[in-house]
């Protein structure tokens, strides 16, 4: 039986920077111990609207990067793509204010012990929790190729610094604002050959990692994907953002993606099922 991050814990996480980025906010917060447990793919839940709120959910980021060391302790880095009354609140934090923050949650990307060549595909904000993965993996001796697409240009998040992480960076738009005109999953079989990938890990909309996980079958890779399903609780409570998962033993399971994910095996989700319970499920 799956539980909370046993890592997890609850602080009063200080805003030390805020930066607008294209259509995203750039906010790092002072977390201390935090830091120091985060993997890449976990995520933090904060609560939003302040005090007297009537927004009772916490809402879920990736963490994009984390750090230990430095003048403020241990920071996280998130990015937010401010759209529903949640993330525009957190996105108009000051300097100095501070929120309530749990983490880190969920699971992390696996890491391989020895160098593989790795291929990063992330859609919209999905781009956030690949720039700590890319670093961690580059310094484990592997080679990161990675894409990120989105409907136009300010919605990719790609900053500068990440692209030095990287050993090539490929972009896609739906509308051909920037990069290739198209989706990423129409760019994927040329790099995967060119680049000899013998991993994919991805973020983004479910429909973007169903797509990936059919080309992951054709090349027979293993594609670890960040299921960012919709959460209400973000700690395994209530049950609204599970999707149907094949365990080891076979068996069809409606899983929590909040403890169970949100990094999967991609090869174990039944994704055409997404809204749906699919028959063989235990317990339908
Ligand atoms: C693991 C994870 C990582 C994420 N990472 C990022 C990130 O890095 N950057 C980013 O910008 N966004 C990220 N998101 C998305 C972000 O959590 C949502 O966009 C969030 O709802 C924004 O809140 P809002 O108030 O602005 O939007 P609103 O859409 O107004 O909020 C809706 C609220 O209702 C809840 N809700 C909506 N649909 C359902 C449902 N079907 N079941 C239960 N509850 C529901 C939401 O969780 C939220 O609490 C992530 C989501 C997840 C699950
Ligand atoms: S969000 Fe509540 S159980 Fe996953």
């Amino acid at each position: 039986m799956s539980a909370i991050n046993p890592r997890a814990v609850q602080v009063k996480a200080e805003v030390i920077s805020n930066k607008r980025v294209g259509s995203y906010h750039h906010m790092v917060f002072a977390v201390e111990g935090m830091a120091q447990s985060a993997r890449p793919g976990n995520f933090v839940a904060i609560s939003v609207g302040g005090e007297s709120s009537s927004l009772v959910l916490r809402r879920a980021f990736a963490i994009c990067r984390s750090t230990d060391k430095g003048s403020a302790g241990g920071v996280v880095e998130l990015v937010i793509a401010p759209h529903g009354q949640g993330s525009m609140w957190l996105a108009s934090r000051n300097v100095h204010d501070t929120v309530d923050m749990v983490g880190p949650l969920g699971t992390s990307f696996g890491i391989p012990t020895e160098p593989v060549r790795a291929l990063l595909v992330g859609g919209g904000y999905g781009s956030a929790p690949l720039f700590g993965l890319a670093e961690l993996l580059k310094a484990r001796g592997c080679r990161v190729d990675m894409v990120l697409g989105a409907s136009s240009a300010a919605k990719i998040y790609a900053p500068l610094e990440g692209k030095r992480s990287v050993s090539s960076m490929t972009l896609t738009t739906d509308d051909g604002s920037a990069g290739l005109h198209g989706r990423v999953s129409d760019a994927l079989p040329q790099l995967i050959e060119a680049n000899e990938s013998e991993i994919i890990y991805s973020c983004g909309p479910m429909a973007m990692l169903q797509s990936i996980q059919a080309i992951a079958d054709k090349y027979q890779l293993i594609h670890q994907a960040s299921v960012e399903e919709s959460m209400a609780c973000g700690i395994g409570v209530c049950m609204t953002c599970v999707v149907p998962l094949r365990g080891a033993d076979g068996i069809v399971r409606m899983s929590r993606t909040c403890i169970d994910g949100p990094v999967m095996d991609g090869a174990d989700v039944i994704w055409d099922s997404k809204g749906k319970i699919p028959a063989e499920t235990w317990g339908a």
